[in-house]
This record gives structure tokens, sequence and C-alpha cells, in this order.
């Protein structure tokens, strides 16, 4: 099966760049920026990562994003991303970016922008892989510093793809962020959000209803509404399911007891990602081997799923399909 999924063209939906951002690279940007990490090394910093919640790993991933400071860093993070991707034959990809996360800390939109575009580029001619970039909303934070990050992408908005709603989540509902999704999706922007990971299955509706999303990041406590497994099932909704960051914030016990099993019995339209691979433990593949192994998947059901990550995609022949 693990040479089935190695070969296997993949997409990946669900992807935070600043979540790939691995120990070593993290300790190499650190020096070249003077910044001082709290860990003495790479490895000890490894071994902080244990999580039990959403809001532990947040903690420890926006520290550690501290070190992008530089367009090269940007693009350095985005090439090692690219380029291990590519490894695991991801053919494209839709990539989440947290531009507050850096705005907050005074580096420049240009600057986090100019930095994975140019990656994304270079990732096409080196590895032949095609990417888009989605630009996340920090839900914790209010939505007039949302409406403020949607006019500094305004003057990008044909190369960046989609938004995005990521960050802590109970507490901070879809509609929250109502206006400026709506302002989004009349610019073009392709519009998800996360919801149902650690939310109930109320901000899976909200996401669906109030925002108008066309895909769902995560969803996987919308299992716990009949009516809303109806719905998703019906609209052939796609959920990005990322098995190995539920495992690695406690959202499932052990990977047998993973809701994707459930989710494709019930017809829903799931996709498998990473979501933070250097936090969680492991790229696509990894994904795709510990559910195929701890749900017994076999290569009809693996086949689909990845089919379905390609079909659920917004890309399309001659670059990017922003709505009309
Ligand atoms: N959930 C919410 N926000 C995030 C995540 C996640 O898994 N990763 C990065 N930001
Ligand atoms: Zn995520």
């Amino acid at each position: 099966m693990d040479a089935f999924i190695a070969k296997l063209p993949k997409a990946e939906l669900h992807i935070h760049i600043e979540g790939s951002l691995e120990p070593e690279l993290m300790y190499a940007l650190a020096a070249r920026n003077n910044i001082r990490l709290p860990y003495a090394s790479a490895g000890e910093l490894r071994k902080a990562y244990a999580f039990s919640s959403l809001q532990d790993f947040l903690d420890i991933y926006y520290q550690g994003m501290s070190v992008l400071i530089t367009e090269q860093d940007f693009y350095d993070l985005a090439l090692a991303y690219l380029g291990r991707a590519a490894a695991d034959n991801v053919r494209y990809a839709e990539i989440f970016f947290d531009p507050q996360g850096h705005t907050a800390r005074g580096v420049a939109f240009e600057t986090v922008i100019n930095g994975l575009l140019r990656a994304l580029a270079d990732g096409e001619r080196l590895f032949g892989i095609r990417a888009h970039l989605i630009m996340c909303l920090l839900r914790h934070l209010d939505e007039d510093d949302a409406e403020r990050t949607l006019d500094l992408a305004l003057p990008y908005k044909d190369r960046i793809l989609g938004l995005g709603l990521d960050s802590s989540e109970v507490g901070h509902p879809p509609s929250k962020f109502k206006n400026v999704f709506a302002r989004a999706g009349r610019e073009g922007f392709r519009l998800v959000a996360h919801a149902g990971e650690e939310g109930p299955p109320e901000y899976v509706w909200e996401a669906l209803d109030v925002l108008g999303v066309e895909r769902v990041d995560h969803g996987n406590r919308a299992l716990e509404d009949k009516e809303l497994v109806r719905r998703l099932a019906a609209d052939r909704m796609p959920l990005t399911v990322c098995p190995l960051s539920n495992l690695a914030l406690c959202r499932v016990e052990a990977l047998h007891q993973h809701p994707l099993r459930r989710m494709l019995d019930l017809g829903l339209n799931v996709t498998l990602n990473s979501d933070d691979p250097a936090y969680f433990g492991g790229y696509l593949n990894s994904n795709y081997q510990a559910v195929a192994d701890a749900l017994g998947l076999g290569r009809d059901e693996i086949g689909q799923i990845a089919r379905n990550g390609f079909a659920a995609s917004f890309r399309s022949k001659d670059g990017m399909t922003k709505r009309g």
C-alpha cells in the first residue's frame, strides 16, 4: 500500500505554509535574522511538540513563525514545502498563509506575498508542482483587522486564489466574519473556512450559510448533526480532513477511531491533507499511509480520496479559477 500511495498523483488543499516550518529551517532563519529561540536546539524544540489542544499548538506555531522576517525567508519556507510535497507526488497544492501573523510583527504584506509567489513560480519550474495561495484570516482577531487585511490583499487579488479562516475556533464563530467574506466573494476570492475542528456543528452550518464557503476545512464535528451530514452529502461539499493533525491535537485518541471511515460510509466528499506537517509528524503520504493502516482502507478508497482532492480543488488548465 505504501508504494501505491507514494506513486498516486495527489492534490493537497489544506496546508498552512507556516506550519511547514521545520525546526532546522527555523533555527537557520533565527541565526540569519539574529533572533533567539527559547529552546537550545532544533531537537529540544521538537520535544516541546506535545499538544493537548488546538490552542496549545497555536501558541508554539505563532512563536515559530516569528523567525520569518525577509522576503527570502518566506521564499525559503515555501520552496522547502514544495520540494517535500513534490517528493510525495503532490502535483497540485492550494496553500494557506496567515498574513496577520506577520503584519502584526511589523513584516509588510508585500514581503510575505512576494516571497511566497516567487517560490511558487520556482517550485513549478524546479519540481513541476503547481500551487496557488489562499489567504487565511485569524479568527481570534476582530473583523476590522480582517477587513484591513483584505484591503492589503486587493492589489494582489489576481494572484491570491481564495480566502480562508483559521486559528482559535471555539468562541470565534464564522458569522463574526460575515461582512469581510461577503466582500472577498464579490472581489472574486474563492471561499473556505476551518469549521468543526474543535467547534460545534453550528459553526459548520454558519460556514456554509453565512460565509458561503465552497469547502469546509476539517469538518469532523459535523458528524454530530444528522441534518448537517445530509446537507454536506447532498451538496458534495468537500471536507479537507487532516488525520495526523487530529491525532496530534487530541481530537481523536487513536487513528483507528478517526471519523474518516464514518465520513466515507456516510457518502461525504473527503480529501486528505497534512495541515501543519512540520508540527504534526508527517507530510501528505504519511497522512494517507496512517489512515490506510489504521482504518484498513483499500486501494479503491485511497484512489477515490486522491481523485476527490483534484475534483475539490479550484484549479483550471490555464491558471487559477477565481469567481466571476
Ligand atoms: N486549525 C486552526 N488554525 C490553524 C491550524 C489548524 O489546524 N493550523 C494553523 N492554523
Ligand atoms: Zn488547518
